[in-house]
């Protein structure tokens, strides 16, 4: 493919996995100003569909289409200059085979860009819940693999790997924001908490727990800060 690599009229070609709705789509249309190829991919249809609806808005600058990772890529060994992989990689059932397809995708010198939560990522919330059930917090798909088992793919496979730690603390003045958040996560995967609570009744009680817990930690500190962390590989063949 031709291809100008230097500005005002660079031509880049761009591949995001597990594309989702198509936010980083969306983000890089806008950065490149639409002088980019832009291929996003997932395995999900309702997802593909939301980020269909707004190629659409935008004037088709997007090529979606479905596709496991799991599988090996259906894309010619060195087709993209960059590809990413937001908050998803941690999903995959082996990193190493995952990685090394996003690895032979990518150009020589190409650029892989991965986020995902590093292990103190939120780590108050944790604190919170494993002191009001005595029970061990179940390892979170994303914290348990990204900064450990991911990492180490990302660096056995390509040449170099540059981390960077990106922290956004949430502050809560006040219980209720706390609560909410709390309820609607425990709520959002009970399969994966499902060791602390089953059924409803058991649901309430550990909530009714955890509000005590994180009412008196607030009436101390004054406010309860968690912090989101974010690890953000960039990984070059
Ligand atoms: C938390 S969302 C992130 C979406 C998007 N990258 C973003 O940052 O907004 C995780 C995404 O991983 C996708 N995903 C999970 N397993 C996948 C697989 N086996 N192959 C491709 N995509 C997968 C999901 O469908 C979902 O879109």
């Amino acid at each position: 493919m031709a291809r100008e690599t230097s500005t005002p009229g660079w031509w880049i070609s761009f591949l995001d996995v597990a594309c989702g709705g198509g936010k980083q789509l969306v983000a890089f249309h806008r950065y490149t100003g639409g002088k980019a190829e832009i291929v996003g991919v997932d395995v999900s249809r309702p997802l593909l569909d939301q980020a269909e609806r707004l190629n659409e808005q935008m004037g088709r600058p997007f090529t979606l289409r479905e596709m496991d990772f799991n599988a090996e890529f259906p894309f010619d060994e060195g087709a993209f200059d960059l590809v990413s992989c937001c908050f998803a990689i941690y999903y995959a059932a082996d990193a190493a085979f995952t990685l090394g397809q996003m690895r032979r995708v990518l150009r020589p010198g190409g650029k892989l860009f991965t986020t995902g939560p590093m292990p103190d990522n939120k780590r108050v919330f944790y604190d919170i819940i494993h002191e009001a059930t005595g029970k061990p917090i179940p390892p979170m798909p994303g914290s348990s693999r990204y900064g450990s088992e991911i990492l180490s793919a990302a660096k056995d496979l390509f040449a170099a790997v540059d981390v960077q730690v990106f922290d956004n603390p949430l502050v809560f003045e006040d219980l209720a924001p706390f609560l909410d958040y709390t309820r609607a996560s425990l709520s959002e995967d009970r399969k994966l908490w499902g060791g602390l609570f089953s059924g409803p009744d058991e649901f309430e009680d550990v909530m009714n727990r955890i509000s005590k817990v994180a009412a008196r930690r607030l009436s101390e500190a004054g406010r309860l800060v968690m912090t989101k962390v974010v690890g953000g590989f960039v990984a070059t063949k």
